[in-house]
């Protein structure tokens, strides 16, 4: 197992390119299943997770080959095959080869998920979804099978909860389903339009890109894709967090700012002085130092403060002025970087939902360890503003969503490296 080791105190500074969208990555890699024949994913990222997909893609038949950033998947061999629990178990997101299997071949089966760091996270809506669309769906021996006798057939589908996810799994579902599927209460975030815009190019007919309402009308075929995946915005909010954190200047580039606008609101208030042009940020320190301000932040889905970049942004809210809150609507438990913050001398409470944090005039490094994915990069960040070193153990979690981010903050003037445990 490797750790991170982290000499901070260093103002970081200087320009890093964001990858492509490892939740964009994900879902549109398993669109490929929808139409056999090879297709073409630009700005793939190379992640842990990135890989996995195509692992367990593989698993079915599918081939796939890495170009630099440019990834091949060649669908014409799907074979039923099932998504086994050694591969669902380290990556959730296998569960977005159910709705495109089902399409496609009329059969899936696929390990539930199980509990999850940051909470339950249940796939309910997923499966309610693909029985309304009229496949039959059995859980047995800590599986779902998902069946169907004919194609699936268009239905209104409401979701109690823009589930990110489900969305995603129900509209490659339906592309291919007879009639037309209406879903309600759809989830929006910008990697959603991504899938959105891939499945138009492949010849699917979808109405209301963008919006909480998604038309689909089925079509019988769909060919091969040849795609871009967006820009990382978690990745982009991560390294504007740091460089703020550090006090340094910087730019992100290769970014999209209109998908970090909740973000860059938030920093504004701060006092941070904050530049946008059509694919980068520019973070710069304000005039007078007066410090940062503290400023109150309440996880919703998109186009609210995104949950990805909570745990980041109480880093930086653990070296302001006064007190903030950190409200945390999505997921049950998403503070289990709180108590390993609270290692490099963080002042936070926690009472339900709500983070209080009192800012602190400096941390100073510890050993730490990482619970998920975003909890470690925000102590990555406390790590790069914390006096001294501090080490961080199990970083195989930031290896499934960050690619090569001991090159990029090293090159943002970190002093950084990974070591052996
Ligand atoms: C996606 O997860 C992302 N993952 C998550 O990013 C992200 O945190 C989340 O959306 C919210 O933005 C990928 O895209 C691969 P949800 P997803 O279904 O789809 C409840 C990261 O760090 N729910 O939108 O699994 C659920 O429990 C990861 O990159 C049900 O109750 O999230 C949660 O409370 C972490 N029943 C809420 O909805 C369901 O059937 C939102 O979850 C489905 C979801």
């Amino acid at each position: 197992m490797d750790k991170l080791v982290i000499e901070g105190g260093k103002k970081l500074h200087g320009e890093v390119p964001v990858s492509g969208a490892k939740n964009a990555a994900l879902p549109l890699i398993a669109a490929t299943l929808l139409a056999p024949g090879v297709h073409i994913l630009h700005n793939v990222p190379d992640l842990r997770d990135t890989r996995t997909m195509l692992k367990l893609m593989g698993q079915l038949g599918v081939q796939s080959r890495w170009d630099g950033a440019v990834v091949t998947v060649d669908t014409t061999h799907l074979h039923h095959g099932e998504a086994p629990y050694e591969l669902v178990k380290t990556m959730r997101a296998s569960v977005l080869v159910l709705g495109p299997l089902a399409a496609r071949l009329g059969a899936a089966r696929v390990s539930l998920p199980g509990g999850c760091a940051i909470g339950a996270r249940p796939i309910e809506l997923h499966i309610k979804g693909l029985e309304q669309l009229g496949a039959r769906c059995c859980l047995e021996n800590g599986y779902v099978d998902v069946t169907t006798t004919k194609r699936l057939q268009g239905a209104e589908i409401c979701l109690t909860v823009p589930s990110v996810t489900a969305t995603e799994n129900l509209v490659m579902a339906a592309v291919l389903a007879e009639g037309t599927t209406v879903l309600k209460n759809a989830a929006k975030e910008p990697e959603i339009t991504n899938l959105v815009d891939m499945l138009l190019g492949m010849g699917a007919h979808i109405e209301g890109r963008e919006s909480d309402v998604l038309t689909v009308h089925g079509v019988s075929r769909l060919r091969p894709a040849d795609c871009r995946i967006i820009p990382d915005r978690i990745e982009a909010g991560t390294y504007l967090l740091a460089i703020a954190a550090t006090g340094g200047e910087g730019r992100i580039t290769h970014c999209n700012p209109g998908h970090l606008a909740a973000l860059l609101e938030k920093l504004r208030a701060t006092g941070l002085v904050i530049e946008e042009s059509e694919d980068s940020v520019t973070i710069k320190q304000p005039a007078a130092a007066k410090g940062l301000r503290s400023v109150d932040i309440t996880t919703r889905p998109y186009p609210g403060y995104p949950t990805d970049l909570q745990a980041q942004f109480m880093a930086l809210m653990t070296l302001a002025n006064e007190e903030s809150t950190i409200k945390e609507t999505i997921f049950e438990n998403r503070f289990m970087h709180v108590p390993e913050l609270q290692r490099l001398g963080a002042m936070i409470r926690i009472e339900g939902n709500t983070a209080f944090v009192t800012g602190t005039t400096g941390l100073a490094g510890a050993k730490v360890m990482a619970t998920d994915l975003r909890a470690s990069s925000s102590l990555v960040i406390a790590g790069l503003a914390a006096r001294g070193r501090t080490e961080i153990s199990r970083i195989y979690h930031l290896e499934r969503g960050y690619e090569y981010l001991v090159e990029k903050f090293s090159g943002l003037g970190a002093v950084i490296w990974k070591e052996k445990e």
